[in-house]
């Protein structure tokens, strides 16, 4: 049976997976929700969005997602209030960074209309699913696809936008041991680093895998040109706290410009935190520990909220950071999710309620 709601068709899925679904116990992105959102792009123009149940898709292996990798994805959260009423946080700079990454791999940029009320109806028809836990959330992933067809190295003609959710827990499970990369690189000036495109991730699978063979859950990626300056790391935006000064890299094109690093940075300034965005260079990270002056490092971003970073390796040798116990990490994360989670004023504006 099909309904209409913010001008989106849905079509409800006959029988439910919730009752299956551990809340207390949820994991990072791993269980999908009853509903999807799917709007296809053809004839030059994209068609109604729809909400039908999560389902499988089927392409024809000549589609160039395969062969040439245009995707490009999001990720935002939903967030369920003691009241049950639902929150999500900045959507608009997801939607407007979502088309930034559209047109820099050549793909068509989606009308505002179609991502939030699509997204807003989607919501309302999960919203069983949003889990109320503490920590917890419901992972939004929007993304889209080339599903034309060709082996010509071009555009597609067709592609698909997707939004699929997940009730999730955190994303790193222990400590953050980071390493600090000096041979491999995420990204390069007039490159892709600053889109949101599948291929950012794929290129950083194997340094990450070799990293993690020896401990380490994160690589912190420096600049491509001689590896001096901290950029990102691979999931989420790096924070360096040395005495009382908060530092982070200025985005540019080989950095993605992320929605919760700039709160946290607006939040900083409003808790009279000194901030600066400028470069920082291993060298005086690296001095820093050695004199005592480090005392924290953390990454920010959508998934890894606000993650403390336990210790950095760098040319063979691990850095440990203090443990603090009133740490800039904590006092930032606490602030920022009580935005999120509607447990505290939201000065900024930034909260948006799905009704
Ligand atoms: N950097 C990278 C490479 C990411 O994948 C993410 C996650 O989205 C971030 C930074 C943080 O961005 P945001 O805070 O918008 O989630
Ligand atoms: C997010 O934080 O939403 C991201 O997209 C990071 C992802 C690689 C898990």
């Amino acid at each position: 049976m099909e309904a209409v709601m913010n001008n989106v068709t849905i079509e409800k899925a006959k029988t439910s997976k919730i009752k299956d679904v551990d809340f207390d116990n949820l994991s990072f992105g791993s269980i999908y929700t009853d509903h999807m959102l799917v709007c296809d792009y053809k004839n030059g123009q994209w068609q109604a969005p729809k909400v039908v149940p999560y389902q499988p898709i089927t392409l024809d292996p000549s589609s160039k997602i395969f062969h040439y990798g245009q995707s490009i994805f999001e990720g935002m959260k939903a967030y369920k209030d003691e009241s049950g009423s639902v929150w999500l946080f900045r959507p608009l700079e997801n939607f407007k960074r979502l088309n930034k990454s559209a047109k820099r791999m050549a793909m068509p940029e989606l009308p505002e209309s179609y991502f939030m009320d699509g997204l807003t109806t989607l919501l309302q028809v999960d919203s069983d699913w949003i889990p109320q836990s503490a920590g917890s959330s419901l992972y939004i992933r929007p993304f889209m696809f080339a599903s034309g067809n060709g082996f010509h190295a071009s555009p597609a003609d067709e592609y698909k936008f997707i939004i699929a959710l997940a009730p999730s827990g955190s994303y790193f499970s222990g400590k953050v041991k980071v390493l600090i990369e000096k041979q491999y690189s995420r990204a390069a000036n007039g490159g892709v680093g600053f889109a949101k495109t599948g291929g950012n991730y794929a290129g950083q699978f194997y340094p990450t895998r070799l990293a993690a063979e020896k401990g380490y859950q994160q690589v912190i990626w420096t600049d491509d040109n001689n590896h001096e300056y901290i950029e990102e790391a691979g999931a989420m935006n790096v924070f360096v706290r040395i005495n009382d000064m908060l530092l982070t890299a200025p985005t540019n094109d080989r950095i993605l410009d992320g929605i919760t690093r700039k709160s946290i940075l607006d939040i900083a300034k409003d808790e009279g935190i000194k901030t600066e965005i400028r470069k920082v260079s291993v060298k005086e990270v690296v001095e820093a520990a050695k004199n005592g002056s480090l005392k924290e490092m953390f990454g920010a971003g959508t998934a890894a909220v606000v993650s403390p970073i336990s210790a950095f390796g760098y040319e063979g040798v691990d850095y440990d950071l203090p443990e603090l116990e009133d740490s800039y990490a904590s006092l930032l994360k606490k602030r920022i999710t009580d935005i999120q989670y509607n447990r505290a004023e939201d000065k900024f504006g930034w909260r948006h309620e799905v009704v």
